[in-house]
């Protein structure tokens, strides 16, 4: 059921999609602070993948921290290689990649 849920507001972005990608003021304290927002926005490809598309991978916590060190430019085809950025704290990446996970169920 939440699973069709999220397709469903997948599908009719836009309004529906608005209580699904509200960004709690943590979350969006750290993809600012650690540079996320230049290149990612919640609904909308920029330079790199809109979260709610990583989101629809279904990555665990643990692979999605891991991607923020060592990304994999071969799960996105068509987007310029993201650099590692290992500057970024383990618990911030860990909070950014909970809320992914959460978003994604
Ligand atoms: C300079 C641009 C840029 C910045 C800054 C950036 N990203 Fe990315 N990101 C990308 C691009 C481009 C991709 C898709 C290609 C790739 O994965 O290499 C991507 C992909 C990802 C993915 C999906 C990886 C996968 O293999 O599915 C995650 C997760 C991610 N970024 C998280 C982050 C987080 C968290 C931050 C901030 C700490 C961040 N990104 C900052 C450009 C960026």
């Amino acid at each position: 059921m939440k699973k069709l849920l999220f397709s469903t507001l997948v599908l009719f972005s836009g309004l529906a999609l608005h209580a699904q990608t509200v960004i709690p003021a943590e979350v969006t304290s750290l993809l600012e602070k650690n540079g996320c927002v230049a290149c990612h926005k919640v609904d909308k490809k920029m330079v790199g993948p809109a979260w709610i598309d990583i989101a629809a991978k279904k990555y665990s916590k643990k692979k999605l921290v891991d991607l923020v060190y060592k990304p994999v430019p071969e799960n996105w085809p068509g987007y310029v290689p993201m650099q590692p950025m290992p500057q970024v704290p383990k618990a911030d990446a860990g909070k950014i990649a909970d809320w992914i996970v959460k978003m994604g169920k």
